[in-house]
C-alpha cells in the first residue's frame, strides 16, 4: 500500500475524469487519476470527438476544393495525400492529450498509469504493464471508466476490413467500396468522411430512419443533403455475419426479411457503444447496475456502495463528452458540498457532418408525446444572407417553443456550422428563454446566427425574410 492517501481517486481520464480531477484539484481535493493507456484524454481525445472531427475537417476541405471551390472563382487541381491527412490528425490528438498533461502538472493533480480495481471501498489497485501492482487509499473513488464499442452477433472485428469507429479513423487507403452499419453519429459521421475521400459508401440502419433518436424532420434533411454526396441509405437493414475473403468482405445482409450476400472493402459497424466496466471489480463489489450493464447512481453521482461514485458514458445518459465533464464538475462538487447539478433537458447533442445536425431539447415528435402543444418557427438557410455568400443552401433552423407561454422547449439545426449555432438555443434554454426573447436579440448581420433569430421570430409567425 502507497503511503499517499488521496481525497479522491478517479478511474479513467476521459472527459469525464480529467475535467472531474481538475475541479476536484481546484477545490482543494488531493486527487489522483488512474489510466491505463499511455495518453489521458480518454476516449474522446484518442480514438473519438477528436480524431474524427479533425479528419471531418481535412475531408471537408478536400471535398470543398474539388466539388465548390471552382463556384467562388477559384480554379483547383486536387490530389488527396492521405498519409498526411491522417498523420495531421494524429498530431492534434497528440497536442490535445499532451494538453492534459500539462493541466494535470498545472493543479497538481497526480497521474496513476496502469489499469484500476477497486479492491475495497477506499481503495484502488494500479497494476502497470509491466504487471507490478500498487495500491493507494482514496476517500472517495470516482468510476469514469467511458464505454467501448458494441458488437453484433456474428460480425468479428479483424481491426482492417472488419472495423469499428477506431479503426476507421485510420484506414491505410480509401476503399472502393463501405458498407456502414448503423446511421447514428459514428456511421454518419465516418461514413462522411470516406465517401468525401472516394469511397462508395452504404449505410444499413434496421429502424426507418437516420439518426432515429432525434427529430425525425430534421433527421430527413441531413439524410436529403447527404444523399447529394452519393451516400446510400437502407432502412430496414442489417447485417447477420461477415466474414473476409481475401481483400474483400463478404457480408450477410437483411432487409425487409429477406437475406442475401454482398461484398466491401471495408465494413464498419457502428451500432452504439456499451458501458465499459472489465477489470473494475465492480461485480465483486456488488455495485448495481441496469440492465444494459450501466453502473446506477443516485442525484449526486454516488452508486450503491458508499464511498464510491460513477460518471460519464459508464451511467445512463447520452454517451457525450460534454454529458461526461459536466457530471464530473457536478459529482466533486457535490462531494465538495457544492450544489454542482447537470440540466439534462438543455444538452446539445451534434452530428459533425456537412450540413451538420445539431439538437438541443425536445423534439417535434417528444413534445407530442407528451401531449405538449407547441408552436414551431423555422427559417431555410436558403433565405439567410451569409449562407448565400458562403455557398450553403441545405438546412433550416426549427424553434420549438411552448405554445401557451412562449418558453423554448427545442431547437433543431440542419445547415453549416449547426453545431455552433446551437450554443446560443441550449444557453436560452438554461436561462429559461422565451423564443420572443430571442427574437428580440440583436444579432450581427450578415451571419448565420441571424438563422436562428428568424427562426424565433418565426415562433411568432413574423419571420422578416421569407
Ligand atoms: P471515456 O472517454 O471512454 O474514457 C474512459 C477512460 O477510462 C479511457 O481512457 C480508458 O482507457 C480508461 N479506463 C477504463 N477502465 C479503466 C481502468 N480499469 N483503469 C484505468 N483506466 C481505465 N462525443 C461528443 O460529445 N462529441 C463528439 O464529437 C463525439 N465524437 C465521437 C466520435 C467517436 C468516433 C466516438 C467513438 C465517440 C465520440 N463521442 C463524441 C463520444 C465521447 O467520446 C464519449 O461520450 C466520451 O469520451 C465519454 O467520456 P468518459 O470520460 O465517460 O469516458
Ligand atoms: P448511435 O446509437 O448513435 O447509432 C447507432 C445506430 O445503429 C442507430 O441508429 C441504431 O438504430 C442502429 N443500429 C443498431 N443496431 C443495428 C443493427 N443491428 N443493424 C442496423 N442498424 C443498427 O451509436 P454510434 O453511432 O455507434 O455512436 C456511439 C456513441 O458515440 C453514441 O452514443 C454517440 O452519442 C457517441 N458519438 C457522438 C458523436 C457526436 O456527438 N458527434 C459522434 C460519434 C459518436
Amino acid at each position: 500500500m502507497s503511503d499517499d492517501a488521496f481525497d479522491l481517486i478517479v478511474i479513467g481520464s476521459g472527459p469525464g475524469g480529467y475535467v472531474a480531477a481538475i475541479r476536484a484539484a481546484q477545490l482543494g481535493m488531493k486527487t489522483a487519476v488512474v489510466e491505463k493507456y499511455p495518453t489521458l484524454g480518454g476516449t474522446c481525445l484518442n480514438v473519438g470527438c477528436i480524431p474524427s472531427k479533425a479528419l471531418l475537417d481535412s475531408s471537408e476541405h478536400f471535398a470543398f476544393a474539388r466539388h465548390g471551390i471552382a463556384a467562388h472563382g477559384v480554379r483547383a487541381t486536387v490530389e488527396l495525400d492521405l498519409p498526411t491527412m491522417l498523420a495531421r490528425k494524429d498530431r492534434v490528438v497528440q497536442e490535445l492529450t499532451r494538453g492534459v498533461e500539462g493541466l494535470f502538472r498545472k493543479n497538481k493533480v497526480t497521474r496513476l498509469t496502469g489499469t484500476g480495481r477497486i479492491a475495497a471501498p477506499g481503495v484502488v489497485q494500479v497494476t502497470g504493464a509491466d504487471g507490478a501492482t500498487e495500491a493507494h487509499r482514496a476517500a472517495r473513488i470516482l468510476i469514469a471508466t467511458g464505454s467501448k464499442p458494441a458488437r453484433l452477433p456474428g460480425i468479428a472485428y479483424d481491426d482492417r476490413r472488419i472495423v469499428h469507429s477506431t479503426h476507421a479513423l485510420a484506414l491505410p487507403a480509401v476503399p472502393e467500396t463501405m458498407i456502414v452499419i448503423g446511421a447514428g453519429a459514428i456511421g454518419l459521421e465516418l461514413g462522411s468522411v470516406w465517401a468525401r475521400l472516394g469511397a462508395k459508401v452504404a449505410v444499413l440502419e434496421f429502424q426507418d430512419r437516420a439518426v432515429p433518436g432525434m427529430d425525425r424532420k430534421s433527421g430527413a434533411l441531413l439524410q436529403r443533403a447527404l444523399e447529394k454526396q452519393g451516400l446510400a441509405f437502407r432502412f430496414g437493414a442489417s447485417a447477420r455475419g461477415a466474414r473476409v475473403e481475401g481483400d474483400r468482405v463478404r457480408v450477410t445482409v437483411v432487409e425487409k426479411d429477406a437475406e442475401r450476400e454482398e461484398t466491401c472493402d471495408v465494413l464498419l459497424v457502428a451500432v452504439g457503444r456499451r458501458p465499459y466496466t472489465d477489470g473494475l471489480g465492480a461485480r465483486e463489489l456488488g455495485l448495481a447496475t441496469d440492465a444494459k450493464g450501466r453502473i446506477e447512481v443516485d442525484a449526486s453521482f454516488a452508486t450503491s456502495v458508499p464511498g464510491i461514485f460513477a460518471i460519464g458514458d459508464v451511467i445512463a445518459g447520452p454517451m457525450l463528452a460534454h454529458k461526461a465533464e459536466e457530471e464530473g464538475i457536478a459529482a466533486v462538487e457535490r462531494m465538495a458540498g457544492m450544489a454542482g447539478h447537470v440540466a439534462y433537458a438543455c444538452i446539445p447533442n451534434v452530428v459533425y457532418t456537412w450540413p451538420e445536425l445539431a439538437s438541443v431539447g425536445l423534439s417535434e415528435e417528444d413534445a407530442a408525446a407528451k401531449g405538449i402543444v407547441v408552436a414551431i418557427g423555422t427559417f431555410p438557410f436558403l433565405a439567410n444572407g451569409r449562407a448565400k455568400a458562403m455557398g450553403e443552401r441545405d438546412g433550416q433552423v426549427k424553434i420549438i417553443a411552448d405554445a401557451a407561454t412562449d418558453r423554448v422547449l427545442g431547437a433543431h439545426i440542419v445547415g453549416p456550422r449547426a453545431s455552433d449555432l446551437i450554443a446560443e438555443l441550449a444557453t436560452a434554454m438554461e436561462l429559461g428563454a422565451s423564443a420572443e426573447d430571442i427574437a428580440r436579440s440583436v444579432h450581427a448581420h450578415p451571419t448565420l446566427p441571424e438563422a436562428v433569430k428568424e427562426a424565433a421570430l418565426a415562433v411568432g409567425k413574423r419571420a422578416i425574410h421569407i
